[in-house]
């Protein structure tokens, strides 16, 4: 085809996906299957370079649970190339080639590695957690993709992916697209629930701060009703003096549709129980499909695996050849 190749990943972190994954991330994954070729990958080899996440039962239990949710929030798998990430050995192979091409100074500078090996401490920082970028490139590089949509978080490792196909194209041979970011029109961040001033992430929020795809609708229900507001007692979208109301209606504008800010008008005079009813509604009707589309998919598990299977080889199709004209270039 001559539409541009677009990849994005995402770890299988949760059982479930949260609301600013779906709003912030996915829900875009879906719309680009109209105007991409799209390669869309659970990164299960990521959700290993942090020990507090190995435990073999709960990863593959995971990493089952985001597929089936990617399919079931409409991630066509006969459109899209949709990948278990650990299938595709090219992603690893290729991955060796550009740590060979990194520099130790050039890896020791992403902030996410020091961030994160910063809490964990030596002792628990794995060399995968050093050299994740290098594996994030190839997972880019390796369909020669033309456009990456990037969370803030990895603008960084972007940069890098760039900086590694312009540095193997020249030393070697001119093998690789130079990926570009793929900027999401909707920008909301979505904050915790019960701490407005946090960003909603598996990582910062409890429980009572965050919406999960999967989540039950009578708790989905609940956890907005209970949302953290203020006393000002008006609807403004106004997200440095009203943070809990501005991500209610941001939630809403995200579930309908429509702009946070034109919603505020609306509902001003109306109380913040009528909007935090009118959020839980939108969002009920938004995951509760998601959620029943994704049992029936992890009912059959056979059903499943041949799709993951079937995602696998058009994968390859597109990598292997690819790794073999780079490993060519190299000398292999
Ligand atoms: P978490 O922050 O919970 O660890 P990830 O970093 O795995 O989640 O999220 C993957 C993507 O989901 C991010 O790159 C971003 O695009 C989107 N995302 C995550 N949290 C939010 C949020 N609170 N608001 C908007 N988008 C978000
Ligand atoms: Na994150």
């Amino acid at each position: 085809t001559s539409r541009q190749r677009v990849f994005s990943g995402i770890q299988p972190t949760a059982d479930s996906f949260h609301l600013g994954n779906y709003f912030g991330a996915l829900k875009h994954w879906v719309s680009l299957q109209d105007t991409h070729d799209c390669v869309f990958s659970v990164v299960d080899l990521h959700a290993i370079t942090v020990e507090a996440q190995q435990n073999p039962k709960q990863l593959r239990r995971r990493s089952l649970l985001s597929y089936a949710q990617l399919i079931a929030m409409g991630i066509d798998p006969q459109k899209s190339v949709l990948v278990m990430q650990s299938h595709v050995p090219e992603h690893t192979q290729l991955a060796w080639v550009l740590q060979c091409i990194t520099g130790y100074g050039e890896a020791s500078r992403m902030t996410q590695f020091k961030d994160k090996s910063g809490k964990e401490g030596s002792d628990h920082t794995s060399v995968g957690l050093f050299t994740y970028p290098m594996l994030m490139a190839a997972d880019i590089l390796i369909y020669r993709t033309h456009a990456v949509p990037v969370g803030e978080d990895q603008r960084q490792h972007l940069e890098l992916s760039r900086n590694l196909a312009q540095r193997f194209n020249s030393r070697f041979k001119k093998t690789f697209v130079m990926p570009e970011p793929l900027i999401n029109p909707a920008t909301a961040k979505f904050v915790d629930l019960q701490n407005p001033t946090g960003k909603m992430s598996k990582s910062a929020t409890t429980e009572g701060g965050m919406i999960n795809v999967l989540d039950d609708p009578k708790v989905i229900t609940k956890r907005i009703k209970s949302a953290v507001t203020d006393n000002e007692g008006v609807v403004r979208f106004d997200r440095d003096n009203q943070p809990g109301v501005a991500n209610l209606l941001s939630i809403l504008g995200a579930a309908t549709g429509r702009e946070a800010r034109e919603l505020a008008g609306e509902y001003d005079g109306k109380g913040y129980g009528v909007l935090k009813a009118d959020v839980a509604d939108a969002v009920v009707a938004e995951f509760e499909p998601v959620a029943q589309r994704t049992a029936e998919l992890m009912d059959d598990q056979a059903e499943l695996e041949r799709i993951m299977a079937d995602g696998a080889q058009r994968a390859r199709e597109i990598a292997g050849p690819i790794l073999r004209q780079a490993y060519d270039a190299v000398g292999f």
